[in-house]
């Protein structure tokens, strides 16, 4: 899903070629579904915190804003119904997730990115025109599938199209078009507020993108991967042509088939992965996405704006507020991708931690100094900038580790065996923990109050000593030697095996991606 799935630790060969413009045209439009994953995911927060909005659809919620029915300001927003508007679409998304996997291995992934496209398209359409609550939520469930399909397909065909040397920099480009998309959605909120119907502006833009991805997609070729799997050979020589360069590709298309023979024989990745030997594989793939989503990010993707607004902030300042989170976002997973490489997955893991949860608490007793239990109180404006700015802290240092790391992680330890099935359960356990922080967040925060950011803030230890303790470095590892850091690591060299061997191919076989 999210981010780009697929690792490459450096070419094992190099082949002949270079980054044609063909190849370039194909991989931005098929970026637009990272862009319209991010979309997605920003554009409801501010939408959500819209009065026109509320009103239409929401009356009950409008009403009680309005009132002050709620005595106690962290309930303004609570909403079961409300929050089923942001949380459906995860939910769809995990759903489609599963028949995407499927579309994308046998028809290929030029379909599966053109029915995310057309999911997003009439899903953007649907919101954007909706007359009633019914519609919206139908819209955002088309919109869920478009993601599950996208997220399956897209990362895939990023990084079979990409020649070698530029594949690892794709798999990070991909949550870069994820926040760029989270940037653009808080821009549009913010532009479309003042006007009565601004929200369907909103929502109604993504079909933007959308129509790109779909009109692209049928323009795009499939990836020679794909086409090799469905024994399109001659299809595919013309293709790696096309997209190296280079008539000199022969040696690149062997590797292709041998891989696409040795995935063949990789019948039951699910009985595979429960093995022993694949422990810290499995452990990985469950508790990464797990913690990711624990850091209590998507509060602030999602419920931004309806959170400065909770704390007191007028509306616009509120929508700015995204703007400027939505900024660090961006600029911070650039960060990531310049240093991932030279300084190492678990520093950026350690220290994103540790600025996080000084940045959790301190949030959290600035709020329960000024609003307390009973929720009374405001800030002054130098309180408000400094809320902001720790904020904003939070947000650059999930940027630089858990954001991209998140998903670069458990897709490099996966061995070719296992990987269909690590980066089903990696992708399915995040998309339910978006859904459950989505669902539940606004009730959390009536009833814990400041307390939420301490909540969260003991999650955030609990993954620092986790990576501190059992995620060995993975940077510069190829992926044919990924068996050896379990070897020499204190638990895991006593849980997996000695026998573990590698396949002999594996390393030349990280191509066949066998979603
Ligand atoms: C996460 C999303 C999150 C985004 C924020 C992604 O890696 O999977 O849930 O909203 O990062 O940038």
């Amino acid at each position: 899903m999210a981010g780009g799935a697929f690792a490459d630790q450096g070419p094992v060969r190099h082949y002949e070629g270079r980054v044609t413009a063909f190849v370039l045209v194909t991989c931005f439009v098929a970026a637009m579904g990272g862009l319209l994953f991010g979309y997605d995911l920003g554009i409801t927060g501010g939408v959500t915190s819209m009065d026109p909005f509320l009103e239409k659809f929401f009356p009950s919620v409008y009403k009680q804003m309005k009132a002050g029915v709620h005595e106690n300001t962290y309930c303004k927003f609570d909403n079961q119904i409300l929050t089923l508007f942001t949380s459906s679409l995860y939910i769809a998304a995990l759903v489609a997730s599963f028949f995407a996997s499927a579309t994308t291995r046998l028809l290929g992934r030029k379909p599966s990115m053109f029915l995310g496209g057309l999911f997003f398209l009439v899903g953007a359409l649907l919101n954007g025109f909706a007359l009633n609550i019914a519609m919206l939520i139908i819209g955002r469930i088309l919109l869920g599938f478009g993601v599950g399909y996208c997220n399956q397909s897209v990362p895939v065909y990023l990084s079979e199209m990409a020649p070698a040397k530029i594949r690892g920099a794709l798999n990070m480009g991909f949550q870069m078009m994820i926040t760029i998309g989270i940037l653009v959605a808080n821009l549009i909120n913010y532009g479309t507020a003042k006007y009565r119907q601004g929200w369907r502006i909103s929502l109604g833009l993504g079909a933007v993108p959308a129509f790109l991805l779909c009109l692209g997609s049928l323009f795009l070729g499939d990836t020679p991967n794909s086409l090799i799997e469905r024994g399109q050979h001659e299809q595919a020589k013309a293709m790696l042509i096309k997209i190296r360069g280079t008539e000199n590709v022969d040696e690149e298309l062997q590797d292709l088939i041998d891989a696409s023979e040795e995935a063949k024989e990789v019948h039951h990745p699910w009985r595979n992965i429960t093995q022993p030997k694949y422990r810290p594989q499995i452990t990985f793939c469950c508790f990464i996405p797990f913690f990711q989503q624990l850091t209590g990010i998507n509060v602030i993707m999602f419920y931004a704006p309806v959170l400065f607004k909770t704390l007191g902030f007028g509306s616009q300042a509120s929508l700015m507020s995204a703007v400027i989170t939505g900024v660090v976002n961006a600029l911070s997973t650039l960060v990531s991708i310049l240093t991932v490489d030279k300084f190492g997955r678990r520093i950026l893991f350690l220290e994103g931690g540790f600025q996080m949860l000084i940045c959790q608490i301190a949030v959290g007793v600035m709020i329960g100094l000024k609003f307390g239990v009973s929720g009374q109180g405001s800030f002054s404006k130098v309180e408000a900038d400094v809320l902001l700015f720790l904020i904003c802290a939070y947000v650059a240092a999930y940027a630089w580790s858990w954001g991209p790391l998140g998903w670069l992680v458990p897709s490099e330890i996966c061995p070719l065996e296992i990987r269909s099935a690590g980066q089903a359960i990696n992708v399915a356990v995040n998309m339910f923990f978006t859904f459950i922080i989505a669902q539940i967040f606004l009730f959390m925060l009536c009833h814990m109050k400041f307390g939420l950011f301490f909540f969260f803030a003991g999650f955030v230890v609990m993954m620092t000593i986790f990576v501190a303790l059992l995620l060995p470095e993975t940077k510069n590892v190829p992926i044919e030697e990924m068996h050896l850091i379990w070897k020499t690591h204190w638990l895991w060299g006593k849980i997996v095996p000695l026998s573990r061997m590698p396949s002999p191919n594996v390393g030349y076989n990280r191509k066949a991606i066998n979603l």
